[in-house]
């Protein structure tokens, strides 16, 4: 495969506040990392797939993978991830094989990504030869607040996206942007990439992208699963 797609899955859930680290927990009889995995298996173009598990939990994610990638030829590979995101996308990166020249990037959290988000990425990473972000316009009022609870300011929702994943971008590129980060605190891929100088494109996000974080957002995900929702 030309397209590799790196699952990051080694977060603890801190704020989901369950047992199992949040890639493990389970979502009608499935875990969200089983969930991911289907949609990237789903991609029109078989990928080569990384994931990244906490070390705690590497037999785990590549008894999921195995099962998740079934009969679909292509390379399932596991890795141990880091303290970090940031750390964890760096371990992905590095077992990615010499002929893969398009990479994704996707949480595991967001386990209800569909598969043509997957496919939608591939296709501007191709056709712009930059870097691509899913995002969706901000539909709330956001307000800039003080330590005290005070509103400070307002800032334009028109000016804002929320970035979503799979993000994707030309594979030298991000590598290179990578090693290049000079603070390990970005949130996302597209932050590395474009501090390194690089062009990130947004397209139009999918709903069923949202990151499930809270004990809320698993409920909304059984719910939409339950009303057979796609
Ligand atoms: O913490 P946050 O919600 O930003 O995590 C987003 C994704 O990054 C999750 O899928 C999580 O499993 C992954 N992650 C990771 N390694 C870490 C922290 C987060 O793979 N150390």
């Amino acid at each position: 495969p030309r397209v590799g797609v790196i699952v990051v899955a080694a977060g603890s859930g801190a704020r989901l506040a369950m047992t199992e680290p949040k890639a493990f927990v389970e979502l009608l009889g499935e875990t969200l990392l089983e969930r991911a995995l289907h949609s990237v298996f789903g991609m029109l173009e078989p990928a080569q797939v990384v994931i990244v598990a906490p070390p705690t939990h590497l037999e785990q994610a590549r008894v999921i993978g195995e099962r998740a990638a079934g009969v679909i030829p292509g390379i399932m590979s596991v890795v141990a991830g880091g303290e970090t995101r940031h750390a964890s996308v760096e371990a992905g990166l590095a077992c990615l094989n010499p002929g893969i020249s398009v990479v994704l990037v996707h949480d595991s959290a967001r386990a209800l990504t569909p598969a043509s988000a997957f496919d939608a990425v591939v296709a501007a990473v191709d056709s712009t030869g930059e870097g691509i972000v899913p995002a969706l316009s901000v539909v709330d009022s956001i307000k800039r607040i003080g330590s005290g609870g005070e509103i400070l300011g307002v800032v334009d929702r028109r000016d804002l996206a929320a970035a979503q994943t799979p993000q994707g971008f030309p594979r030298a590129d991000l590598v290179g942007a990578y090693e290049r980060a000079e603070h390990a605190d970005y949130t996302d891929d597209a932050a590395v990439f474009s501090a390194a100088g690089h062009r990130v494109h947004v397209i139009e996000g999918h709903a069923l992208s949202f990151k499930i974080t809270t004990s809320w957002d698993l409920n909304r995900a059984r719910h939409l699963l339950s009303d057979r929702f796609d």
